[in-house]
């Protein structure tokens, strides 16, 4: 064997100095994309499995790499493993200590691969599996809705416009818009899985191997749904995570503009819901406050994952074919949007459940806007007043209402009928919060029986 310098790479049989000691830190992943550990072992456990089949190593190597990898788990697990910036990334520390455990059948193990390939496979495979996780936490958030909004079905709320009182809503209402936002975020996860789930390993560095390799054995050991048929699109495609972080995106987006009423609810102006004192801090000056500092840092962190889609967008489009270093910056946004998306989720669903609200302050608002003027003009319409001349009867009524200082409700008869002739008696069915939610009465509407017969579908809607 050649004489070893301490500061040897593993490729490094060209070069005639070590590398620059912030030049290595610079260059190296290794603190970062260690956390991939389980794919790459995985990785490699196929590819040396393929490799044995194909006879393209002898039995006894892959014996012998089965041995050492199941070794190096057992030491990474158990925290003993020492990562080394020397060997540069994941892939070259773990390659390093099957060689130094079995010898030569840990150097036959790349036989066929490149990094280019392997970390390609590494990410799909670390994603893969965090995509699954993350799905069943947005649907945990989903049940947290549905179990608010079955308790709210018939709490009345105004529903806003220009944040401004519009209509009366119920809040079960409200609550399951956003089951809506996340169904289709569970829906858009399920899609990009799609296109993450394809294995590059077999282009090797860019144009494929010489070897006999088996592509779609490898494939159906890591469970992919195929190959992916191109490689030089195999190591140099990173759509996949990008898509991931445009649903992620999207995702905390959802999860901020919820945030951003529950900031509203929750101040005293607003006073129409709590959250459990565990979500909330208080002020370190003013003994009176407890503040929303989760939904306001969720809507805060939103920021931070949208930066990362811009910044993995700006890393792929200067990129020529095939594989280039620049790749090697896709890992830390994709790894925080993970982190910060999973706790985000995490916390919401334990922090929605425990939302109680304060239905006095709910129905005293809804009462404060006219929010009934538009059932009241839907009154006169179904009389056969044409609309544009019932907007205006009710424009007028309201302007009397507001004078007396009067809800549209709370207006006699016969000021009313000064209005319109067509106005009878029957008009304060429409004309009172609960009366306005119950007759929008449709599929999609909010009337209490409605909201009851969509929670009974967003229930069925969530086992699948
Ligand atoms: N650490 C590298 C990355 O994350 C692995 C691939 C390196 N390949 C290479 N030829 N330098 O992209």
């Amino acid at each position: 064997m050649a004489e070893q310098h301490p500061n040897t790479k593993t490729w490094s049989g060209l070069f005639s100095e070590p590398v620059d000691e912030l030049v290595k830190r610079y260059t190296a992943s290794v603190t970062f994309d260690q956390r991939m550990w389980a794919a790459d072992i995985a990785g490699s456990r196929a590819h040396a499995t393929m490799l044995a089949r194909q006879k393209i190593i002898g039995a006894q190597d892959l014996t012998d790499i089965e041995r050492g990898l199941a070794q190096i788990e057992e030491e990474i697990k158990a925290g003993k493993f020492n990562w080394s910036l020397d060997d540069e990334d994941v892939h070259l520390n773990i390659e390093k200590r099957l060689t130094a455990l079995v010898g030569d059948a840990g150097k036959r193990l790349h036989t066929g691969r490149s990094r280019n390939d392997q970390v390609a496979t590494d990410i799909r495979l670390y994603l893969r599996g965090e995509i699954d996780r993350i799905a069943q936490l947005i649907r945990a958030l989903q049940l947290s809705l549905i179990t608010v909004a079955e308790k709210n079905a018939d709490t009345l709320m105004p529903g806003f416009t220009h944040l401004q009182v519009a209509q009366p809503v119920t809040f079960g209402h409200h609550l399951l818009a956003y089951f809506e936002m996340l169904d289709r975020d569970h829906a858009r996860l399920a899609d990009v899985r799609k296109r993450v789930n394809r294995l590059p390993l077999g282009a090797a560095a860019l144009a494929g191997t010489t070897y006999p390799i088996d592509r779609e054995f490898v494939a159906k050991e890591l469970g992919f749904d195929g190959v992916c048929e191109n490689s030089l699109d195999a190591v140099s495609d990173r759509d996949f995570a990008i898509e991931f972080l445009a649903a992620a995106s999207l995702i905390m987006t959802h999860i901020s503009r919820l945030s951003e009423e529950l900031i509203l609810w929750m101040s005293p102006r607003f006073a129409f819901v709590r959250v459990a004192d565990r979500f909330c801090t208080g002020s370190s000056i003013m003994p009176q406050k407890k503040n929303p500092d989760v939904p306001e840092l969720a809507r805060g962190k939103t920021g931070r994952v949208n930066g990362h889609l811009v910044a993995l967008l700006t890393l792929m489009k200067g990129q020529p074919l095939a594989y280039n270093k620049d790749n090697q910056e896709d890992k830390e946004p994709l790894f925080d949007t993970v982190d910060t998306l999973s706790d985000t989720l995490t916390i919401f669903a334990d922090m929605v459940a425990s939302i109680t609200v304060n239905a006095e302050n709910m129905k005293k608002a809804a009462l404060e806007g006219f929010s009934t003027a538009t059932d009241l003009a839907d009154y006169l319409v179904k009389k056969g007043l044409p609309f544009r001349d019932a907007h205006e009867v009710v424009a007028r009524a309201v302007r009397h209402a507001s004078g007396l200082g009067l809800d549209l409700a709370q207006v006699p008869l016969a000021d009313l009928q000064g209005f319109s002739p067509l106005i009878t008696e029957t008009v304060y069915d429409v004309l009172t919060l609960d009366g306005s939610a119950a007759s929008r009465n449709h599929i999609g509407g909010t009337a209490p029986a409605q909201v009851r017969a969509a929670l009974n579908r967003a229930r069925e809607r969530i086992k699948a």
